[in-house]
């Protein structure tokens, strides 16, 4: 149970004390409050029927799947709804104006989560709405009338209710939760005093425990509250990355430093995913597929993993230890990744079946310098090629000290056979992973000498 979580709703302080604690802000919305405009699609995170904005301390503003969202997760933050993003007096967001001006709603079921997600674009000045909706499923309008609308809303001025929670946040007395440390000293202390509780961060796997598993958690301690967890520090030599950094502002952040892996967090979950998802997470869960770890093993990333005051210094690659096995202790957690700082030479593939929210069938990550035409170092990571996240030695040891050619490649092809021997499964058989594989080696190399690769961009 969870003791006196306080939050805004639709701009009015809420008290919601004696709740489970995976308690989901969707299933408390409709059946505590009866608002029930926020819709139930997949119970998963996958169709956006669900989506609230939520705005944190910092006054920041983003869309999140209210499926997947704890009630503890939003202590000390403000939630608005579909119900509130029209004004007090009932006028209309633009954005729920320009839908109807532009027939942009059919059965209507999706419909409130489209205005939601494009309300929290418009409040941003977000106007990338292909990305801003590619987690908001639609099944019978059709997306051009929908993106006519946000193009016709986005001039609009943001409604001055819109703006109000960061101000109403600051004097929102929120005392301190006891499964929600608030500093990382506090972490250390909670989870060494109960090594088998379960740390939540973003819960977009976590929630899934809960709401497809039917599983009861045990003990939990919610990270989402802890300062320092969610700092960037950009260094002369690392940028050292909190575990609790949402793939969203990693996204924002890479897109200065290391590019390729911005491109393909984009293609991580969807806005909303990538809202609350975490960078901790996605290692921490040791997923095969997970996209965050073949950019980072590809870039030297390494770990600080701290029990109690003791921490600890290890590679990435190291972490993965077979499938659901990695090099994390009792009581211990993830608190800093450490990326070294380079020059920007990584190359990030994504293939899965859909281009949009979608998990990887393989990802492969290319880190390879190049001096006066021939390899000098090279790292390369692959997901979804074995049971974890891993190198790809045997190419890399093919490639370096040869000449970046077409030859050298060919050879680099060919040894990836020694490096993986993937599985069939319901994403693709084993004989296309490697396959794809070899391609996406080929790909690199093609990118490098300037060839149009990507199957986003035509040219004669
Ligand atoms: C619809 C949908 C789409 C998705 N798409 C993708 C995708 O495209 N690519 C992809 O890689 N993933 C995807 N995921 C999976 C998920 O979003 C990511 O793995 C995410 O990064 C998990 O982070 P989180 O903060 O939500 O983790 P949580 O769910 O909070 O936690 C996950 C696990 O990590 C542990 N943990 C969390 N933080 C720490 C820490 N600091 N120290 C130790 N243990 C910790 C938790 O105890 C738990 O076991 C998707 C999920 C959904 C629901
Ligand atoms: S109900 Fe589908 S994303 Fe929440
Ligand atoms: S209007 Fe029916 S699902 Fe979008």
């Amino acid at each position: 149970m969870s003791d006196g979580i306080v939050f805004l709703l639709n701009g009015e302080t809420e008290r919601v004390a004696d709740v489970p604690a995976s308690r989901t802000l969707l299933d408390w919305l409709r059946e505590e409050k009866r608002l029930t405009g926020t819709k139930e699609g997949c119970n998963e995170g996958d169709c956006g029927a669900c989506t609230v904005l939520v705005t944190d301390r910092n006054g920041e503003t983003r869309a999140h799947n209210a499926c997947i969202l704890f009630l503890p997760q939003l202590h000390g933050k403000a939630v608005r709804t579909i119900e509130g993003i029209s004004g007090p007096d009932g006028a209309l967001h633009p954005v729920q104006a320009a839908l109807i001006a532009r027939h942009g709603s059919q059965c209507g079921f999706c419909t409130p989560g489209i205005a939601v997600s494009l309300a929290a674009a418009h409040l941003a000045g977000d106007r990338d709405h292909d990305r801003v909706l590619a987690g908001n499923l639609c099944r019978c309008t059709g997306y051009a009338p929908i993106i006519r609308a946000a193009e016709d809303a986005a001039a609009a001025p943001v409604p001055a209710w819109m703006t109000k929670d960061g101000a109403r946040l600051a004097s929102l007395d929120v005392p301190p939760l006891a499964i929600a440390p608030r500093s990382v000293d506090e972490l250390a202390v909670s989870l060494g005093n109960d090594p088998d509780a379960v740390l939540i961060a973003g819960a977009t796997d976590v929630g899934l425990w809960a709401t497809k598993q039917l599983r009861d958690l045990p003990d939990v301690i919610f990270i989402g509250d802890v300062a320092e967890l969610r700092e960037i520090r950009v260094r002369a030599d690392t940028i050292r990355l909190g575990a609790m950094v949402t793939i969203s502002r990693l996204r924002e952040a890479m897109e200065t430093y290391h590019p390729h892996f911005a491109a393909l967090l984009r293609r991580f979950g969807s806005e909303q995913v990538r809202n609350a998802g975490t960078i901790g997470g996605n290692i921490a869960n040791g997923s095969p597929i997970g996209d965050g770890a073949p950019a980072l093993i590809a870039l030297g990333a390494e770990l600080i993993l701290r029990r109690k005051n003791k921490r600890r210094r290890i590679a990435l690659e190291d972490f993965f230890i077979d499938y659901g096995r990695q090099d994390l202790r009792s009581g211990e957690f993830l608190e800093w990744i450490l990326i070294p700082r380079q020059p920007d030479t990584l190359r990030c593939y994504k293939i899965s079946k859909r281009f949009d929210q979608d998990i990887s069938a393989l990802c492969g990550c290319f880190n390879i310098t190049v001096e006066d035409g021939c390899v000098t170092a090279a790292r390369i990571a692959f997901g979804g090629m074995a049971a974890t996240v891993k190198r790809a030695r045997a190419t890399e040891a093919a490639l370096v000290g040869q000449p970046w050619s077409e030859a050298t490649i060919r050879r680099g092809q060919a040894a990836l056979a020694g490096d993986f021997t993937p599985i069939s499964d319901m994403r693709a058989s084993a004989g296309y992973r490697l396959k794809v594989a070899e391609n996406l080696l080929m790909r690199c190399f093609l990118e490098s000498r300037g060839e149009a690769v990507n199957v986003l961009e035509v040219r004669p």
